[in-house]
């Protein structure tokens, strides 16, 4: 059975998505295999990935999901392959910004997700899910689905300001929808170490948090442009920049994903 992982902040911008596409490159990398999910409609790690969500029309995250298995256009999750990698995606792209419509007549429709990947949880050691910035019907699918929740925030004040709101709604999921979903971790995205706040909101992090029970990565992603150049190449930073300190963070956070594990 996989282990599956929800990436969820509703913050926008603070590197949901290139969590999710370095993770699951460098868990591959690693030698254990991995589904990446796209649950957002703007489709952004199908295109870090190197796909077109223009050219996927039918075989998106939204005909799996979405579209109950009456439907006419209804089709089972088909992961595709990312080229030269082993890692699986499942894209997304505009259509799935109709599943708030969609799945408001459907029974259950917070499971649409758990039940569209069910089959798929023998094949994968892991599965990562990506997901849209709202704390929507979506993400609330992402939730219901996973085992664990890993919450990228960009280590400026502002960011800090949302979270307490994110961990009152994992809380409420964890209390009516997954009583199994665990926090795996809260991870500092976009660091600078030249900027002293920055530091200081790492500190924030780590006095306030692990006493209550959730955990801080010890990885922290530092901030760099090979990001941006990185998504434009179709590829992750651990495979475009790997010297990169933000490559060798995404490393580190995926040998302490492992390490919770126990895989290693
Ligand atoms: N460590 C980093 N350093 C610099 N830029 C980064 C870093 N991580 C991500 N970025 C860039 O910042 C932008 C936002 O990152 P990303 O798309 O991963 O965030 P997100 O939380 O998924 O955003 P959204 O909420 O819109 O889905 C992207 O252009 C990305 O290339
Ligand atoms: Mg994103």
């Amino acid at each position: 059975m996989s282990h599956v992982i929800a990436v969820v902040n509703q913050k926008g911008g603070v590197g949901k998505t290139a969590t999710v596409a370095n993770v699951a490159w460098e868990l591959v990398a690693s030698g254990h295999s991995c589904l990446a999910v796209d649950l957002d409609p703007q489709g952004s790690l199908t295109i870090s990935l190197g796909l077109n969500p223009d050219e996927l029309a039918g075989r998106t995250i939204y005909e799996g999901m979405v579209l109950p298995p009456d439907h006419p256009q209804h089709r089972r999750l088909q992961p595709l392959p990312v080229e030269l990698t082993g890692l699986a995606l499942i894209p997304a792209n505009l259509d799935l910004a109709a599943a708030e419509l969609d799945l408001n007549t459907q029974y259950q429709r917070e499971f649409a997700l758990r039940r569209a990947l069910a089959p798929l949880r023998e094949t994968f050691e892991f599965i990562v899910i990506d997901c849209p910035p709202t704390l929507g019907i979506l993400a609330i699918n992402a939730l219901a689905a996973s085992d664990a929740v890993l919450i990228p925030v960009g280590t400026n004040y502002l960011s800090l300001r949302g979270l307490q709101l994110l961990l009152r709604s994992i809380r409420l999921i964890q209390q009516q929808i997954n009583p199994s979903l665990q926090i795996l971790g809260i991870l500092g995205t976009l660091y600078d170490r030249r900027l002293a706040h920055h530091g200081d909101v790492m500190q924030e992090l780590r006095r306030l948090f692990p006493p209550q029970g959730i955990p801080v990565f010890d990885s922290v992603i530092a901030r760099s442009v090979r990001f941006e150049e990185a998504a434009m190449t179709g590829k992750p930073v651990v495979a475009y920049a790997p010297q990169n300190p933000g490559a060798e963070g995404y490393r580190q956070l995926t040998e302490e994903v492992l390490t919770y594990y126990g895989r290693q």
